[in-house]
């Protein structure tokens, strides 16, 4: 069990709408209003046909885009009053972003890949982050390999380095954009299984968008996108409550 309380409010929108192209003549709504609160306990699928607005809405919910109109909090801070500096700040100390390809620094170690995120914000880590980065990449399978680079691990060991860079600021939410897409089914249930183990024991929240019904079938709570609006929030969670 965490530190946190499971049933802390990590991100709540309200009538979120995105739209393209604002003022031209391509000018398109990709998002139409969406409502949903996400916990600390909450382990959920995004699912939703190619164009749905998965992506987009992953975007804007780990405040790397801004919706168009619309609330959206985190951690109950309304991130939609906030200026550019003030959002990414929020970003680099409560999210953690994994992508379906892993985007490593292939000059870097497995271990400067995980203190990345850090060093961007400070220069040097501090000797905090360095333990906590050894410490990521023992729970996430690959002590031994830290000072390995990218192409000196397999596609499954470079995204579980994504995984650990996602978690070295210890963020309240984790969002992954088909994290599993370009991996085989023996790696991807791995993956898989790593970020449950971390929405269990660091208490982070989990929203995943996947097109594989093995894995969302494993989520606690599976919300649909049709054509940019929320066409189902169900929650599928079995067993003792957390
Ligand atoms: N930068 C962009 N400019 C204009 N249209 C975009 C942009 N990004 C995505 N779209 C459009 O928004 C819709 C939703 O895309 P996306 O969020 O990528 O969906 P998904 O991830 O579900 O496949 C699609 O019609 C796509 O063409
Ligand atoms: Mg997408």
């Amino acid at each position: 069990m965490s530190e946190h309380d499971s049933e802390q409010e990590v991100l709540r929108l309200e009538g979120l709408r995105k739209s393209y192209n604002i003022g031209k003549p391509t000018e398109v709504e990709v998002l139409h209003g969406i409502d949903f609160l996400l916990r600390r306990r909450d382990f959920a699928a995004l699912v939703g046909a190619s164009g749905s607005g998965k992506s987009t809405l992953l975007n804007v919910l780990g405040l790397l885009d801004r919706p168009t109109a619309g609330k959206l909090y985190l951690l109950g801070k309304p991130t939609h009053e906030m200026d550019d500096a003030q959002r990414t700040a929020l970003r680099g100390s409560e999210i953690g972003f994994v992508f379906q390809f892993h985007h490593l620094i292939q000059a870097f170690s497995a271990l400067e890949n995980v203190l990345m995120p850090m060093m961007v914000i400070g220069g040097r880590p501090a000797p905090k982050y360095v333990d906590r980065a050894y410490e990521l990449l023992e729970q996430v399978g690959l002590r031994g390999l830290e000072q390995r680079r990218p192409d000196q691990l397999s596609g499954g060991q470079q995204q579980r380095v994504a995984v650990a860079r996602a978690l070295i600021a210890r963020p309240a939410l984790l969002l992954a954009d088909e994290p599993t897409g370009n991996l085989d089914s023996k790696s991807a249930a791995e993956v898989f299984e790593l970020f449950r183990k971390f929405n269990r024991e660091f208490g982070c929240a989990v929203l995943l968008v996947t097109h594989d019904p093995r894995l969302s079938d494993q989520c606690d709570r599976t919300l649909t996108l049709v054509d940019g609006n929320l066409q189902s929030d169900v929650r599928t969670e079995i067993g003792p409550a957390r």
